[in-house]
């Protein structure tokens, strides 16, 4: 009898314990949640715009220097990196929206973006170039765009600059490669694009065309963070900051531009 007992109340106790060693583990959980612990950063990019996003046939991830930038930054940061193609006029739309957490596709920090979105600090300087048919000898120089027809990426600061060109048709197409094509076809006079992307283009052996040195604008390329997370901005900047010192970015910078140069 009083064996039962005891026997009773041991189980007792020790379901009792389980049940708190449970509740533990959950509360664990909701902890995480409540800090807003992410495991997996959930980046996109218009892949589009090589050596920044690109797809290469033979490799199953999107390649570029944003790509690797973006996976190192994560591995700092402690959490997997998953990467989604959106076309570059949808990038920041789905960021408002919560569907992304980045954005990181050679994306321009300007005034416009930064009432929508948070930037990390500067990655990338760059700026603006044109394209034209090698045979071209009267433009020359941004002026000579004046009343001449411009294919330009969607939603991109080339769009923007070019507008301000007086009578000038812009024509805005989903991809800078498409703008190559429509000059090569004839179709548009000149395509203005971001520089490093339209000197990569040319060394690819992409010819018939030219690049001219005069640049536009010069921009700074930032990753992109909703404007309620101030946290992953100090984070993405803490990550950002440890891979310049640590000589990680130099690594990855020197992987898509250092051997290309000259
Ligand atoms: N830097 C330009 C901008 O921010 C063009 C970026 C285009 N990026 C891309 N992945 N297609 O507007």
């Amino acid at each position: 009898m009083k064996l039962k007992k005891i026997l009773c109340a041991l189980t007792a106790a020790l379901m009792a314990m389980s049940l708190l060693a449970g509740c533990g583990g959950e509360k664990k959980a909701a902890d995480s949640e409540a800090k807003n612990e992410m495991k997996v950063l959930r980046a996109a990019a218009s892949v589009d715009f090589a050596p920044f996003e690109f797809q290469d046939e033979t490799k199953k991830e999107y390649q570029g220097f944003d790509m690797d930038l973006i996976r190192a930054v994560g591995k700092e940061m402690g959490v997997k990196v998953e990467i989604s193609n959106i076309t570059f006029d949808g990038l920041i739309p789905a960021l408002e929206a919560g569907n992304i957490d980045v954005i990181i596709s050679g994306m321009t920090i300007n005034d416009t973006r930064k009432k929508k979105v948070l930037f990390s600090d500067p990655y990338y300087e760059s700026g603006l170039t044109m394209v034209v048919t090698a045979g071209n000898d009267t433009i020359k120089t941004f002026k000579d765009l004046e009343g001449k027809k411009i294919a330009v990426q969607i939603g991109t600061t080339s769009a923007s600059e070019c507008r301000k060109i007086k009578d000038a048709q812009v024509i805005e197409l989903d991809t800078p490669s498409i703008c190559f094509m429509e000059l090569k076809a004839g179709n548009v006079d000149a395509v203005v694009n971001d520089r490093p992307v339209n000197d990569y283009f040319i060394s690819q052996g992409f010819d018939g065309v030219k690049t001219l040195p005069e640049r536009l604008t010069a921009e700074d390329y930032g990753i992109a963070i909703n404007k309620n997370n101030p946290e992953l901005q100090k984070k993405v900047n803490a990550a950002l900051k440890k891979l310049k010192d640590n000589g990680e970015y130099k690594k990855i910078f020197d992987k898509w531009f250092a051997a290309k140069k000259g």
